[in-house]
């Protein structure tokens, strides 16, 4: 394989998920990976490592979604790919995997996607159903971990997903970061970011296009990752994952499950 086929495939469980979590990034990365081998488009390489993370119920995203103040699960998500396709669905209640229902919205006429609109498309695409019962997220110990993501790079391409249940107890009807374009991540032909915390912060430093302004610069991942994280409080939690062609390299303000795995 050349170095223009070079594969890279970062995946997080948010920021304050536990690092000891870190085999369900690996294996959520190694399904990325084994896409991007099988030559499937790097958006949906990266849709099917976030895929693996909902369905772990570690993290704060699909199976693992924390609860509104209401009692409610509301979840968002987004993926985006370096030729421009994104799609992002916010406050999506009773389905399985958000990341697909924001693929399918990247393959329609629209881009975001939200509340009883966003379930009705959702159900016309027959996308999997998730019952309450199958909610583990809320009542667990990791009432901290945040969002759940993967950034990817196969040769020249990269892309970038989010998932996440959104912050404890937030009114229902609450937006974060990861919906928005450039905030929650970014995809271009330089590279890929997927950012983790809150998402009130990470939208008002509209955090992930900032990242990729620096990677379009020519910095190394390994100081964009410190740089970012120095733009908001140590109160404030937050996380990045970031690749480009120069190279990967992740981090957080607090404790991180996440793994990298590359192939030449
Ligand atoms: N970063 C996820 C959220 O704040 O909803």
């Amino acid at each position: 394989m050349t170095d223009k086929k070079k594969l890279v495939v970062l995946t997080h469980g948010g920021a304050g998920s536990n690092p000891a979590y870190a085999d369900g990034t690996a294996i959520a990365g190694q399904m990325g990976m084994m896409a991007l081998q099988t030559g499937e488009p790097t958006i949906d390489a990266a849709c099917q490592a976030v895929a693996t993370l909902e369905d772990d119920g570690r993290f704060n995203a699909g199976i693992g979604s924390h609860k509104r103040v209401d009692g409610s699960v509301q979840m968002d998500a987004s993926c985006m790919d370096s030729s421009g396709t994104f799609g992002a669905v916010a406050t999506l209640e009773g389905f399985r995997n958000p990341v697909n229902v924001a693929r399918i919205i990247s393959q329609s006429e629209y881009k975001i996607l939200a509340g009883r609109g966003a379930n009705e498309f959702a159900t016309n695409q027959d996308c999997q159903i998730l019952s309450p019962d199958q909610i583990v997220g809320s009542g667990t110990d990791f009432s901290t971990t945040d969002t759940v993501g993967c950034v990817l790079r196969s040769g020249d391409e990269f892309a970038a997903a989010l998932s996440t249940g959104g912050i404890d107890n937030a009114i229902p009807g609450r937006v974060g970061d990861v919906p928005l374009i450039g905030c929650g991540l970014y995809a271009g032909p330089a590279g890929a970011v997927a950012a983790t915390g809150d998402g009130e912060a990470i939208a008002m430093q509209v955090t992930a296009l900032r990242a990729y302004q620096l990677i379009e610069q020519g910095v190394d991942p390994k100081a964009i990752v410190p740089t970012v994280i120095s733009w908001f409080k140590e109160s404030t939690a937050f996380g990045i994952i970031v690749v480009s062609k120069i190279g990967f390299a992740g981090g957080a303000n607090r404790g991180m499950a996440w793994t990298a795995s590359e192939l030449h």
